[in-house]
């Protein structure tokens, strides 16, 4: 029996992608290179399946290329912004994603960040590698306390309580949230948490203001220089879930006049492409989008998208179908 054509757009790990070789006729990214609108395009012709990822641009331009071979889009991430999925549908396309087995290691890096805005790690690392530290002093690089502090969440799923756990649980902090939907019962109790109405009234409160919803026209720019004005002087911002949710030059324009006391990111607007006023100052940390990076994180995506496509290539139920 022929084996369906799959194309995978970037490097996976290694057992996932043994598995792939066998299971499949398939195209992998050898160089790991990232591939062009044309590319995509001409994978999308000649493949039953195409796996992309976060950092794939998929829009209609591309998914609405004429004679298509392909069915299914195995999203390799849980995020699905960088595919426009009305498009998607229009064009017959199903769309599969990975969620809750990142869950954990893109609130640990949330955590990370926290931890390292709010103790000036990146700064202090500077510092100590310029060899310009001139010893213990009772006031150098003094910081804020995280532990008993008030944690607020922007976007309270998954990612946003697992967060939650490890900063109530581990450091004591006081959990306020922000979610449109009703949060399990269960969860709230826990967590000893407190809605918030609004995000005006989450920014007023939290020391530390992290992002956890979905980036979309509704969460554009919702960190943007009015909200960031409802923030106290001595807060600071974490941002792991998609850089559109932040105005980029509103929040530089924030830290350089220090409106608020810092920032910790994993994510960017128009990634890789990082705003240049970030690099200049000291009280931002940033990552380059490392919240799933871990080896077990990774290879469980992987072996997620290999379900879906497994599921879909049997015409049983897809387990993480998007559309
Ligand atoms: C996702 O899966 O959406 C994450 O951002 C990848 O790290």
């Amino acid at each position: 029996m022929t084996k369906p054509k799959v194309f995978i757009t970037r490097r996976w790990t290694e057992s996932v992608e043994a598995k792939l070789r066998e299971l499949y006729d398939v195209t992998l990214n050898e160089n790991d290179r990232p591939l062009t609108a044309d590319e995509f395009k001409s994978a999308l012709q000649n493949y039953d399946a195409v796996c992309p990822t976060v950092c794939d641009s998929f829009p209609a331009e591309v998914l609405s290329v004429e004679n298509k071979r392909c069915k299914i889009l195995g999203n390799f991430g849980v995020g699905y912004n960088h595919i426009d999925i009305e498009a998607a549908k229009a064009n017959g396309l199903i769309v599969t994603n990975t969620p809750n087995v990142l869950t954990q290691s893109t609130a640990d890096i949330a955590m990370t960040l926290l931890l390292m805005t709010a103790r000036r790690g990146a700064e202090g690392d500077r510092l100590v590698r310029a060899k310009k530290w001139q010893g213990w002093c009772p006031t150098s690089m003094l910081s804020s306390n995280v532990t008993g502090a008030t944690l607020g969440l922007i976007g309270f799923g998954r990612i946003g309580q697992a967060m939650a756990r490890k900063a109530h649980h581990g450091f004591d902090m006081n959990i306020i949230y922000f979610n449109p939907s009703q949060v399990d019962e269960y969860v709230i109790q826990d967590l000893k948490a407190k809605r918030c109405e609004t995000v005006a009234e989450l920014l007023a409160q939290a020391d530390f203001v992290s992002l956890h919803c979905p980036a979309g026209a509704k969460t554009k720019h919702l960190i943007n220089a009015q909200t960031l004005k409802l923030m106290k002087s001595t807060a600071h911002l974490i941002n792991t879930a998609r850089g559109d949710i932040v105005d980029s030059q509103a929040l530089i324009d924030a830290l350089k006049t220090k409106q608020i006391a810092g920032a910790g990111l994993d994510v960017y607007e128009n990634e890789p492409h990082i705003h240049d006023g970030f690099l200049e100052l000291d009280n931002v940390q940033l990552l380059p989008h490392l919240g799933s990076a871990t080896l077990e994180t990774r290879t469980a995506m992987g072996e997620k998208v290999l379900a879906n496509l497994a599921a879909y290539f049997a015409g049983e139920t897809l387990p993480d179908k998007v559309c």
